[in-house]
């Protein structure tokens, strides 16, 4: 085993299901909403890692970012960590000069001069109690760079419709929350057609058991299944289109949202946090 390793590692070995390209567009999101956090390397942000926290069974996930995230950012350096030793195992051919992975939890494994600019956690905590969430929310920010991000959310099985909390770490301290680039993320490829309802199964841990009238996110869901009631006449254009439309008629129920046409038309509709 390798010498970085959380003594204590927070968490617990849950399934390992993965799927090669299942993370694809997590990584293009990134890509496209983060190019300058992926770039950033001035002072602690020397050398600071990527991390995939929970690669599951084979590592596909970790090295295909990797790939795609060193398009924008080629020094970057990624960080599997896995709770299972047998998948660190597993995972450890695979490294290279730029890509390592460790044995490690929520409290990642992290030596000495190692910081962390980014942590995604995909279909994780998911299989978690909701009360370990926001610990484990806590326990991640705490190990991020300010101005760091963590996205952390789920997937269906091929990674064509997820959702994600977006939480950005102010660059002050004391550490707070960026609003500016914090909330919940949704994600389609359109492969399922478009209805709000496909989201529901894959909202995570803190959202899942909320959908009961009153709850803020059972309201937002709804107010948005009205608006594609509403448009259902632009479906014949195209489902893009019709996504895209029913984000902008969101917005006038009061909801906070990224409008840019490039994430609309590409499936991504982000609720930004109040
Ligand atoms: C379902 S797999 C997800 C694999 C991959 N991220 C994906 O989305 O395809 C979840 C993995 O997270 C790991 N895991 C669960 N809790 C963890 C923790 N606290 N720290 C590190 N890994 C964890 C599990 O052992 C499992 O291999």
């Amino acid at each position: 085993m390798k010498k970085f390793v959380a003594k204590d590692p927070r968490g617990q070995i849950t399934r390992g299901k993965t799927a090669r390209n299942r993370l694809r567009r997590v990584d293009n999101w990134l890509l496209m909403h983060e190019p300058a956090l992926l770039r950033r390397n001035d002072g602690d942000y020397a050398k600071a890692w990527y991390v995939d926290l929970g690669y599951g069974v084979e590592p596909f996930t970790t090295l295909e970012s990797a790939h795609r995230l060193r398009k924008v950012s080629p020094n970057l350096p990624v960080l599997g960590v896995e709770i299972d030793p047998e998948r660190v195992q597993t995972a450890l051919p695979y490294e290279d000069d730029q890509t390592k992975f460790r044995l490690g939890g929520f409290n990642l494994p992290l030596g000495v001069g190692d910081r962390v600019k980014i942590i995604r956690a995909f279909n994780v905590l998911r299989q978690y109690d909701e009360t370990q969430v926001i610990e484990a929310h806590s326990v991640l920010l705490n190990q991020l760079l300010p101005g760091g991000l963590l996205l952390e959310g789920t997937s269906d099985p091929f990674g064509q419709v997820w959702v994600a909390n977006v939480i950005q770490k102010t660059q002050a301290e004391p550490h707070r929350i960026t609003p500016a680039s914090t909330g919940l993320l949704f994600s389609t490829n359109f492969h399922n057609g478009f209805d709000p309802a496909l989201f529901q199964p894959v909202l995570p841990k803190n959202y899942i058991h909320h959908m009961q009238p009153g709850e803020r996110i059972y309201q937002f869901m709804e107010a948005w299944k009205f608006c594609a009631r509403q448009t259902v006449s632009l479906r014949t254009l195209g489902l893009r289109q019709w996504f895209a439309q029913t984000a902008r008629n969101l917005q006038e129920h009061g909801y906070r949202l990224d409008l840019r046409e490039r994430f609309l038309n590409l499936g991504y509709l982000f609720w930004l946090g109040e």
